[in-house]
């Protein structure tokens, strides 16, 4: 089987290079161009492609890589929000997925985004760094018994409640589906989670019901001084509405990895452009916001497991067993 990467970095090709003799009958192509309807064509001749979480497989890139003749796209990542799955369905395509690669490394970088955020360690670097020793700007706040709430207790939230815990906070969650093994999480309603909670970590996925699930209105149902992070996705959050509440002064730190209109950015070094985004700038503007790009699975770790389960995917798909990491419409 002939896969085509797009996007590739070279720590993507470092990672599946490494194991690709334990896949007899696997060849990779490694391409840096991502996949959109104009880069479709380089597909031909392949039988799969794998790509990231930064790309455009709606419908019409899907049917034009049905045309080249694919029948497997190979996700190395956990959300496929980003592929339109019924014309994958209707195309006769296969859409594989990496579930739980490592779920502690995004809520690592979680609550490595709460302390950055609430602690200001990047602003106390630079400033030591500038023989400012002066700690104005810098205070924050003790997560010791405080209460963090959790929306979305899957793999990554339940990872994040374990390490609330460890700081000596309360921890509320809440979920379509309570996690049963959670014995120390209470789960309450959104509602009461927003009301009671000093930290806010969404861990939930990119659905139409969970698109903008924090705007105006359940800004406004949170404690003044809350901290929120999002891990997941942006659409979660209704940026508009958050820079609102920043301005309210609702927030006492923000920390976001993932945000609205991030596909145009994310992974690419812009610093010599001028941005267009007036979203994000407007974002970087608040000094009690932090935000990281998209970073959250990036360890080693992370991406070995991602590495090893796609071309495990693969082998399956190509040696006719179950699809296990199939994701369908
Ligand atoms: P998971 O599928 O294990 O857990 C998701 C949880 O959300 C489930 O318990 C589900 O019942 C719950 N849920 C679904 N709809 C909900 C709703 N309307 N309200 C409340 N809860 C709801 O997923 P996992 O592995 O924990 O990943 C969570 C998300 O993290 C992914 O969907 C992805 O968007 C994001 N992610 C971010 C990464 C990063 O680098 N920043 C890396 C990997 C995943």
């Amino acid at each position: 089987m002939k896969i085509l990467f797009y996007g590739t970095k070279n720590y993507d090709e470092r990672f599946f290079s490494r194991i690709l003799p334990d896949f007899p009958g696997i060849e990779m192509k490694f391409i840096e161009a991502n996949i959109y309807e104009e880069t479709a064509s380089l597909a031909r001749g392949y039988e799969a492609i794998c790509a990231f979480v930064n790309a455009d497989l709606s419908a019409p890139v899907v049917r034009a890589l049905g045309r080249e003749g694919v029948k497997l796209i190979l996700l190395r990542c956990a959300g496929y929000n980003n592929v339109d799955l019924a014309a994958a369905r209707d195309c006769g395509i296969s859409v594989l997925r990496v579930p739980g690669y490592s779920p502690e490394a995004v809520a690592e970088h979680a609550m490595a985004l709460v302390l950055t955020a609430n602690r200001h360690t990047h602003k106390a670097y630079i400033k030591c760094r500038e023989n400012n020793f002066a700690l104005n700007g810098l205070m924050g706040i003790n997560l010791y018994r405080k209460t963090a709430g959790i929306v979305g207790t899957g793999k990554i939230g339940q990872a994040m409640a374990r390490i609330c815990r460890g700081f000596g906070m309360k921890v509320i969650a809440y979920d379509l589906y309570p996690c049963k093994d959670l014995d120390f999480v209470t789960y309450v309603s959104l509602d009461e989670l927003l009301r009671e909670s000093d930290l806010i970590s969404l861990h939930c996925p990119l659905t139409e019901e969970t698109r903008h699930m924090i705007n105006e209105e359940s800004i406004g149902k949170m404690k003044d001084g809350v901290i929120l992070v999002n891990t997941s996705r942006g659409g979660l959050i209704k940026t508009e509405d958050l820079i609102a509440g920043i301005r309210d002064h609702k927030f006492f730190a923000v920390g976001l990895d993932v945000y609205e209109e991030e596909t145009d950015f994310v992974y690419e070094d812009m610093s010599e452009r001028i941005l267009q985004s007036s979203t994000i700038q407007r974002l970087l503007s608040f000094p009690n916001v932090t935000m990281t790009s998209h970073q959250g699975f990036f360890t080693e770790e992370a991406l070995s497991n991602i590495a090893e389960t796609t071309l495990e995917n693969a082998a399956d798909f190509m040696n006719g067993k179950p699809l296990k990491n199939q994701v369908t419409a």
